[in-house]
Order: structure tokens, then C-alpha cells, then sequence
């Protein structure tokens, strides 16, 4: 399909929550209307309408230091297999050229086979993972910590400020920053499971005991996105009753801008990075 073919590329706005929440909910993806809210607000989403119903987005969220991140990717499935979503990502991508940025994503596997063609790279494996956690909770919560030191070890494993986004996930009823032993995470409201990401800690033992800690002060569903490469943690989590829901790649488009200085045990979310 030629890139002027088709339905309009617009540019969607707040009141539009609603309408992207149902096209998430549709991918069984766990985010809140809360967490379109942040894309409308303080990034670009892109989105085609047929007729009224709103059938794809796609969201370019700028990050410090000339990064951005591309997001909420999403087709009704009415709706795929005719190019929506390979131009809903080019104009991300133009957005981001324009605006010198570069761009990464964390790509389920049906996306890494639309992003792949359009000159992404593949940059590290995430790994999805749930605790069903019914049990009712059976301990306190782990000490809190503060938004500053959850944002100043963000920096330095990301290479970029993200106290924005942070500062409004830790502003939502529900969320919490706790921390034990050098390990710091923070707890958020999904639509099906609470979130637990980004955490940092300074070994595999440390970032265990901490999920551990919270899942049994928490006794509802959770859900964390781990790197693949931290091979200790995502073992213990397996042994410990977490199952591995499906993988993430993480892709860039662009040179690197940042370098890390380590690297996390779970992330923000594939959405977020
Ligand atoms: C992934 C998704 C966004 C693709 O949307 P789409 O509009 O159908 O994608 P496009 O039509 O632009 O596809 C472009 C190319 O990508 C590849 N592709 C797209 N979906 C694919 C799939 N499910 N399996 C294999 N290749 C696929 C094909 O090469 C396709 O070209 P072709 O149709 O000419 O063969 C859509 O399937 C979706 O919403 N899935 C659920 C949510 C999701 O996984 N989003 C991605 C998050 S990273």
C-alpha cells in the first residue's frame, strides 16, 4: 500500500483514552487508561479511524537526551495485514528524524516482524513474566523508598531521565516504591495484574528477595518484564511459581545516544522501556 493510500494518519488527543484503551484491552495488553493518558499527554500517538471507531495507534514518547520510545503498536484485529501499522510506525519515525531523536521499543514477536523490515535492530531480550499470587497477603510490605533515589538508579541503568514518567506512576493510588538490601522497585495498578518494574538492584539475590517480599505483601496477580541476560533472577523467579508469559526484543532505530551504567533486572514495561 502506498503511504498516501488508505485511511488518514492522525494525531490523536487526550479524549482519545477510552478508545485506546479498548484497542489494548483487545490485545489482552494490561495497561489503565491512566497509562494512555501519559502517551496523549506528554507524547505523540498516531491513529487511524474507520469511520468513528479508532482501529490503530502508535505512540512516540520523547525521553531525555534526544531518545524517544515507540509504544502502543496495536491493530484491531478486524483490521491487519493492510500496511496500518507499518505507517502508523513511519510516522513515529519521521516525528523522531524530524526531531533528531532515536527511537527504541520493546517488541512482541508479531511486532519485531513488522519493525525488523523497516530498519530497527535488535538490542536486548525481555522476558514476560506472572505470578497468579491468590494467596491473601501474609506479610508487611518492604520499606518504602523514595521517587529521587528510584529516579537517580533509573538514570544511571538507562543512560536517560525519566523522573517524569516515574513521578506519575508513584503520584497513582496503588503504586509504591519500596526497597531492602540495595534493591528498589516500584509497584504500579495494571488492568489485570499490578506491575512490578523498573527494578534495580545490585545482585540476583538482592532483586529475589525483594520481588519476594512483595508478592507476599500484595496477594493480587503481578507482572514483571525481566532481562533476559540476568539469567540468576529469572531462574529464581521460575522456581518460585513465576511462568514466563512471552518474550520482548528490544529494537532501536538510530545510534546509540546513551549507555547505561547497569543494567536492570526488570524493566518499566515493554511500553515504556
Ligand atoms: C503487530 C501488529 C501491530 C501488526 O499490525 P498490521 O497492521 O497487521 O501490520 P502491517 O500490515 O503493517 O504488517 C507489515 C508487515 O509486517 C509483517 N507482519 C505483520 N504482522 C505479522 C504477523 N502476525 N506475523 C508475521 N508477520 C507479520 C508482514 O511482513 C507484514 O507485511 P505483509 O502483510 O505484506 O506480509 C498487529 O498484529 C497487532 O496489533 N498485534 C497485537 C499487538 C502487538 O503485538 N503489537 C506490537 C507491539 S510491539
Amino acid at each position: 500500500m502506498d503511504a498516501t493510500d488508505g485511511p488518514a494518519v492522525i494525531k490523536l488527543g487526550v479524549e482519545d483514552a477510552m478508545a485506546g484503551l479498548v484497542l489494548s484491552t483487545e490485545a489482552r495488553w494490561n495497561q489503565t487508561e491512566d497509562d494512555w493518558r501519559v502517551f496523549l499527554h506528554d507524547g505523540i500517538v498516531f491513529g487511524i479511524r474507520d469511520g468513528m471507531r479508532l482501529v490503530a495507534t502508535a505512540a512516540l514518547l520523547p525521553y531525555s537526551g534526544n531518545n524517544a520510545w515507540i509504544s502502543m503498536v496495536l491493530v484491531s484485529g478486524t483490521h491487519r495485514r493492510r500496511g496500518l501499522a507499518t505507517r502508523l510506525v513511519d510516522a513515529c519515525l519521521e516525528t523522531a528524524r524530524t526531531n533528531g531523536l532515536t527511537s527504541w521499543l520493546d517488541a512482541t514477536p508479531d511486532g519485531a516482524a513488522v519493525y525488523g523490515p523497516l530498519g530497527f535492530a535488535p538490542v536486548l531480550q525481555l522476558r514476560r513474566l506472572r505470578l497468579v499470587n491468590s494467596d491473601r497477603a501474609s506479610a508487611q510490605a518492604p520499606a518504602a523508598a523514595t521517587l529521587d533515589s528510584l529516579c537517580t538508579r533509573d538514570r544511571r541503568a538507562n543512560g536517560f531521565d525519566r523522573t517524569t514518567l516515574l513521578s506519575k506512576f508513584a503520584q497513582r493510588s496503588g503504586s509504591r516504591i519500596v526497597s531492602a538490601n540495595g534493591a528498589i522497585a516500584l509497584v504500579r495498578e495494571g488492568r489485570t495484574a499490578r506491575h512490578i518494574g523498573p527494578l534495580l538492584a545490585d545482585n540476583a539475590a538482592a532483586a529475589l528477595a525483594l520481588v519476594n517480599a512483595i508478592a507476599q505483601s500484595e496477594g493480587s496477580p503481578l507482572l514483571l518484564d525481566a532481562v533476559a541476560s540476568q539469567t540468576a533472577f529469572l531462574e529464581g523467579l521460575t522456581a518460585s511459581g513465576w511462568t514466563i508469559e512471552r518474550p520482548f526484543q528490544r529494537m532501536r532505530f538510530g545510534s546509540a545516544t546513551a549507555t547505561g551504567e547497569e543494567v536492570p533486572f526488570a524493566v518499566a514495561g515493554p511500553e515504556f522501556g
